[in-house]
Formats: C-alpha cells, structure tokens, sequence
C-alpha cells in the first residue's frame, strides 16, 4: 500500500476538507502533514457546518483514524476547542481517533505576538498572515529552538518555555509597538497565555506517537492512508510567489518529510481546484476581478475566509497557474469544486496565456506580479445543478468546461463538486 495526497492547486480554501471527508470511507487513516490552525477546512453534512484547522478531515468518519504529522505546528488551545466543538455538535469523541506526532512543533502565545508586530511593522508589504503564529513558529524550527509536541511531558518544558517566551519578548520589544493595541483572538497576552497554558491539560492526554514508524507500519498492515494538504500550491513556500507564501512546503513533496515516509510510498496524488480561482491575503492574482463580476463570484460562492473571515479575493481560472501547480505536484486525479457557483454566468473567461514585457507566455514566472492574463471566453451552463448525480445530466455546456480543463491539463478529471454539501458530489471515473 501507498499513501495517497489530496492537495489544493491554487492558493487555498479549494474545498479540501469537504472532499477530504467525501473520501474518508475510502480510507483508514488521514495525515495532516503541514501547516497549522492557518487551515480552515469546511465540512458540511446533514444540516451541520464544521471548520477544522488542525484536525484532519476524516474526523466525521467514526471509521477513520486521524493523524497530525511531525510537519504540521500545533496550537493546543485551537486544537482544544475543536475537541470540544466536535464534541458538543456531533457528539464525537475526538482523543479516541486521533493521533499527534512527538515530533510536531508548538506554536507559542508569543509566536502569535510575533506574527501580529512583524506583519503590523510591514505596513502596505504586509503579507496578510491569519496571524496564527505560522511563520515565527515554523521559523523556530529551522532555526532549531523550537519545542516539539512529545517535551510536553517532559519535566523540563515549562523552563524551555519560559526561555523561548523570554527571547520572543526581547524581539517583540525592538519593534516601535504598544503591545497594548495588539490582542490574541480578542484576549490580551496574559489572557491568552492562560488559557493557553490551561489547554495543555488536554493536549497531554493526546496519544502521541513515532509518525514515521506508525505509517509504514500500517502500510505493511494492508491500511489505506490519505494525506490530506492544507493551504495551496501557490502558497508554498518555495514555489508560491515569495515572500506572499505560507511557511512549509505545501506540495506533494512535503509529504515525505512532513510525515516521514519515502517517495516511493507515494501513491496517487489528488489535484483540488475550484472552477475559478480564489486567494485570501496579499500577492500577485493575475485573474483577479475587481468589478461586479468579481462581487458576484465573491457572493455566489460565500467567498469569505473559513479561518479570519476576510473576504476573498476572486476572478477567473488561470490555466497557466494550474498547469503549473499539477506539474510540482504530479496530479494523477483532478477535482473540480464549486462548479455550482458559476451556474448564473451567461458566459465564463477562462485564462489561457500571459502578456509580459510584450511577449506572451503560457507559463507562470518566477515573478508573476506584473503578467497580464489573456482570456477565451466559454458558454455558461446557466442552470441550477441541485439533483444531479450522474455526470451524463450534467448540462452540456459544462461537460464541455470540464473537457478544456482536462485537455489543458492533460489530467483527468476524477469528481466534480456541486455544492457545499457531503451529498453534493459527481463521480466522473472510477
Ligand atoms: P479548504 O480550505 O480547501 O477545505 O476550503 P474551505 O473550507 O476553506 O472553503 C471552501 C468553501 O466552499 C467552504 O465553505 C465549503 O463548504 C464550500 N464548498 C466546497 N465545495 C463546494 C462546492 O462544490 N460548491 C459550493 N457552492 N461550495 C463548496
Ligand atoms: P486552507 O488550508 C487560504 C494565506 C494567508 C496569507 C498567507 C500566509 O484553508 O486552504 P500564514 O498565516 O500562513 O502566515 O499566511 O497564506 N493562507 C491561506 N489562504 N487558505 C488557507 O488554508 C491559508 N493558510 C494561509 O491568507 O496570504
Ligand atoms: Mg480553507
């Protein structure tokens, strides 16, 4: 047995978590492998919404065992209250079914303290972080300094603790800002380190394991794993467009190391893209939309942020872009969500190419800030797609968007999503 990955192409929020659960029965186990609570995953089933930021998307499935890798940074008090939300709404008795790795990383109060005066310091560079403490924790992990999940039990953690917090705060003081203005969640500093401190209770009583043995192990069992991505490709780190980038490797290849397995365990690769393009935060979008037909994507899609509630930005499948993103990630199977939201569009743009400095290209550069996208226009479908369960009734005119992208991309097309529900699924091929 191999692991399979599931991944977004784009720049996040491709409706990850609902496939992810669509697929869980296919499944044993879900890793998370990077990334932290900056993730908001989506699940929507029998009338009940939940967002999951740390843990995997297999969690509704009483069936699935649910792992949370050495590359993924954790935050026990965002953790705890996904226990407790899933507890409370569904019943579901989250310790029972999820296992941490000793080797994943902490992501500290004043970690969060750090991401909010670094990005506050940045002005109109700023990359518009969740402020999560993703990059200050993931950057103490490079650095060496960090503290990994399994000292929790260790006697000597609250002493590393309180170094690190103390280092944190000689950096933060550097910065020329009144610590006053700036709060956690909503809580001040001391308010949210209580908490904080508190949530380790809970965390401590996480089974927590030696990932890489455990998979393997597993895979040798005759287990199916699904690794279950967060983010985007075009946020990672070495391939998004820098420094407008998440901090960890967001592509297939950091599965390897984000849950200890070797290349050649990896078995199919899911490519998520939705059926235009979205992006939360700061960066080059070359399709974006900044009029009414932008608005109208924006509202038909509920395109606001599953994590911070932004609104997203929005605009046209880019065609370069996903080329690009299946390519780093050798996408075996795509999917395609939110077709649904296009269902009013008399007519589609789809980006085929760019103009840069007066030549075109059919690439995404290494510096994509200043492309400007050129467009083929398709016919809309303008139906409602609600009742539709086999990919036959698709009406024609999206059977025929869904055929430019697999002839773009050379990649077939596995499901389409039709809506935010579990139920809401089309199966294109086995
Ligand atoms: P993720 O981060 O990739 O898991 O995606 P998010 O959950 O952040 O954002 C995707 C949003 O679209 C969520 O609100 C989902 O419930 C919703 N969604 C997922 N698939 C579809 C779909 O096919 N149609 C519609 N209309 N919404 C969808
Ligand atoms: P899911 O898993 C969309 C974006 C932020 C910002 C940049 C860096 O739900 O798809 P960070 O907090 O990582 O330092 O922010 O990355 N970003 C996301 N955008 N979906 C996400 O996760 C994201 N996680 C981070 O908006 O532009
Ligand atoms: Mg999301």
């Amino acid at each position: 047995m191999k692991v399979d990955v599931l991944l977004g192409l784009q720049w996040g929020d491709e409706g990850k978590g609902k496939i992810v659960d669509v697929l869980s029965s296919q499944y044993d186990i879900i890793c998370r492998f990077q990334g932290g609570p900056n993730a908001g995953h989506t699940i929507e089933c029998k009338g009940q919404k939940f967002i999951l930021h740390t843990i995997p998307s297999g969690i509704l499935n009483a069936n699935t065992l649910n792992i949370i890798g050495n590359g993924v940074v954790i935050d026990p008090f965002i953790l705890q209250k996904e226990i407790h939300m899933l507890a409370e709404k569904a019943g579901i008795e989250v310790m029972d079914n999820l296992l941490i790795s000793k080797r994943s990383h902490l992501i500290l109060p004043t970690h969060r303290l750090l991401d909010a005066v670094q990005e506050a310091s940045k002005g109109e560079g700023k990359i518009g972080s969740t402020l999560k403490g993703i990059g200050p924790a993931y950057t103490d992990r490079t650095a060496r300094h960090g503290i990994r999940s399994g000292e929790v039990l260790h006697k000597g953690f609250m002493d590393k603790y309180n170094d690190l917090k103390r280092s944190h705060l000689q950096i933060i003081n550097t910065y020329k800002i009144d610590l006053q203005n700036i709060t956690i969640d909503g809580y001040t500093f001391s308010a949210y380190e209580e908490l904080w401190l508190a949530s380790l209770d809970t965390f401590k009583k996480l089974k927590q394991i030696d990932v890489e043995f455990f998979i393997q192990e597993q895979l040798k069992a005759d287990k199916r794993v699904l690794a279950e991505g967060a983010q985007g490709t075009l946020l990672d780190i070495d391939f998004g467009a820098y420094p407008f980038v998440t901090s960890s490797n967001t592509i297939a290849a950091g599965v390897c190391t984000g849950l200890g397995i070797p290349p050649s365990l990896v078995g199919e690769i899911y490519g998520i893209a939705k059926a235009y393009a979205t992006r939360v935060g700061n960066g080059p979008f070359p399709t974006e939309l900044l009029d009414e037909t932008g608005n109208k994507l924006r509202k038909n899609g509920h395109e606001f942020g599953s994590t911070t509630g932004r609104p997203r930005r929005c605009g046209w499948l880019d065609l370069p872009a996903l080329r690009y993103a299946i390519m780093l990630n050798g996408v075996t199977r795509l999917i395609v969500t939110k077709t649904d939201v296009l269902n009013d569009f008399e007519t589609i743009q789809v980006c085929t190419n760019y103009e840069r400095d007066g030549q075109w290209i059919d690439y995404l550069p290494f510096d994509y800030s200043h492309v400007t996208p050129k467009f083929r226009t398709h016919q809309g479908w303008n139906c409602n797609l609600n009742g539709i369960s086999q990919a036959e009734k698709l009406p024609q005119a999206l059977q025929n968007y869904l055929q430019m992208i697999e002839h773009e991309t050379g990649v077939p097309i596995y499901m389409v999503s039709t809506g935010p529900d579990r139920n809401q699924i089309i199966a294109l091929r086995n």
